[in-house]
């Protein structure tokens, strides 16, 4: 038997999630993307619906289905998200899962790019805006719980603690997507945790796990912060 608190221990509470990856237009034929699957942004969205918690999933394109309970918003590039997230505040806890393409095309064609006798066309990139930063460094809105990804393939902890630090965010969720792991696209994820109280990182190790047990343990981490916070 489950006291309320137990079975829906975010009950009352609002979150936002961001998933999949990001398509950058080229032209109106073509896109730039990456291999994220949203399958690890989706379970965390189902997993806190499952946990009482009133939840909005801005995802970019996936081949995913809505999970039960969850508000979903489908976006494509990178400045489509970044207003899609802004107007989804409020959150009592932002997760940014979604693998944002780093850089988009400087300037989209407006017709179909054609082969030509000469060189292949240069695509000239630039930055896109980054959604985590913007929201994690709000003057006003600012999530109180803000949690980043950290995808990396080599120097995992240490690319992790310096994301930590640079984008102002409370917690990072690290993992290896080196080709080896198959966490791109597969259903495994190996996660370390870290979390910064005041100045001090602390960093939790978790074993190898189901995308969808990783849901749940940090589901159940977030509800422990939030209760710690509210208490
Ligand atoms: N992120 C974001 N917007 C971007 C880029 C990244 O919101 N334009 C978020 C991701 O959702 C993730 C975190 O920032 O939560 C880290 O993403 P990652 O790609 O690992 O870091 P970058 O800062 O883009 O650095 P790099 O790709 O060079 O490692
Ligand atoms: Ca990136």
């Amino acid at each position: 038997f489950l006291r309320p608190q137990q079975a829906q221990p975010l009950a009352g509470c609002k979150l936002l999630i961001t998933a999949g990856p990001t398509h950058e237009p080229i032209d109106p034929v073509r896109y730039i993307a990456n291999r994220s699957s949203g399958k690890q942004g989706f379970a965390i969205a189902a997993a806190a619906a499952a946990a009482g918690a009133e939840v909005t999933l801005i995802s970019g394109p996936v081949e995913l289905h809505d999970p039960a309970g969850v508000h979903v918003i489908r976006v494509e590039s990178a400045r489509e998200m970044l207003d899609a997230v802004n107007a989804a505040l409020p959150a009592d806890v932002a997760v940014f899962a979604a693998a944002v393409a780093d850089w988009r095309v400087e300037s989209e064609g407006g017709q179909k790019i054609k082969k030509g006798a000469g060189a292949p066309p240069p695509l000239l990139l630039t930055e896109n805006p980054d959604i985590l930063a913007s929201i994690a460094k709000r003057e006003q809105n600012r999530p109180p719980l803000v949690i980043g990804f950290a995808a990396e393939t080599e120097h995992l902890l240490d690319n992790a603690k310096s994301k930590l630090a640079r984008k102002g965010c409370d917690w990072i969720v690290a993992n290896d997507v080196s080709p080896a792991t198959g966490v791109m696209g597969g259903d495994r994820n190996t996660i370390h945790l870290l979390t910064r109280a005041a100045d001090e990182i602390s960093v939790e190790s978790w074993p190898v796990m189901s995308k969808d047990q990783v849901a749940t343990a940090l589901i159940a981490r977030i509800s422990k912060a939030v209760r710690t916070t509210e208490s």
